[in-house]
């Protein structure tokens, strides 16, 4: 049966897609969003926000990009997806192409000339902010780590050119740090934390919410959220896989709220799966 019809929700609650919409802003959240808003508004150059595999990069990239939608004469917003690229040629062919030069260079000196002087007539000219913005950094190889930090020695007297944030799992940390005049660079690090128990309750109410569920009561009890607390250790895509199939086993045995045994029989399967 369809839980969503079940339960009466609009939404899906749980999906593990990085939906801005189903993002639970924790305190340490909204600090993190504040400070990388913050080091674009002033131009700081280069921010960094690590975190462990299913912690929220992906989704917290989106909400800030989402933050300064009104904002769109003033700031352009460059994103980079997965920066697996190849050879250093091709790395410059995407940066150009997004930037929407034409990417038909001969060498890697006529693309970094074609970049500077994109990023002087959009920042310097026309008064704009120019915002790269890099996800699944923790793919870049060494070769692109020295191009973004020659793209960021772009400065006039008063500003930084580019402004570059870079989410990425912590692997990328041990390629940063040989290349000191990179690491220097970084004005911003934030590390993403799993949540703890009470901010995994928060996320899971906000979630449940945001998707249209309006009884007083809480569906997961104080028990449920706490063995789901201690099998995920509040990592955000797994309290998200937990929370919707117990939703499922709910509707499935027709209960009306998720106890600690459902989430334990959840758990299990979810183990069984694992094998
Ligand atoms: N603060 C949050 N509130 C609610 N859900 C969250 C939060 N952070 C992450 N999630 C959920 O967790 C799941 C994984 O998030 P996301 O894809 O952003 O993680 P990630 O760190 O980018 O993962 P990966 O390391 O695999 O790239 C998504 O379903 C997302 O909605
Ligand atoms: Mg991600």
């Amino acid at each position: 049966m369809n839980y969503l019809a079940s339960l009466r929700l609009e939404q899906e609650p749980f999906s593990t897609n990085p939906d801005p919409a189903f993002f639970y802003k924790s305190a340490k959240h909204i600090s993190a969003l504040n400070h990388l808003e913050i080091a674009v508004r002033l131009k700081r150059g280069l921010s960094l926000v690590l975190g462990d595999v299913g912690t929220g990069k992906t989704t917290l990239c989106r909400t800030l990009i989402q933050a300064f939608e009104g904002d769109s004469d003033d700031f352009i917003f460059h994103i980079i997806l997965d920066p697996s690229f190849k050879s250093e040629n091709l790395f410059y062919a995407h940066l150009t192409k997004i930037f929407g030069i034409s990417p038909f260079f001969r060498s890697t000196i006529d693309y970094r000339d074609a970049i500077e002087k994109y990023l002087f007539k959009k920042c310097v000219d026309e008064k704009k902010t120019v915002v790269l913005v890099i996800d699944e950094g923790q793919k870049l190889k060494k070769e692109h780590l020295e191009i973004l930090r020659t793209l960021l020695n772009y400065e006039t007297n008063d500003q930084k050119l580019l402004q570059l944030i870079i989410f990425a799992q912590l692997e990328l940390m041990p390629k940063i740090e040989p290349i000191k005049n990179f690491l220097d660079r970084i004005t911003l690090k934030y590390m993403l934390k799993p949540f703890d128990e009470y901010e995994t309750g928060q996320m899971i109410e906000f979630r449940l919410r945001k998707a249209g569920y309006t009884a007083p009561a809480s569906l997961f009890t104080s028990d449920a959220v706490k063995t789901i607390y201690q099998y995920t250790k509040g990592y955000p895509r797994q309290i998200a896989r937990v929370c919707h199939n117990a939703l499922e086993l709910l509707i499935m045995n027709e209960g009306r709220s998720i106890s600690g045994e459902i989430i334990n029989d959840v758990i299990q399967q979810d183990k069984t799966w694992d094998l």
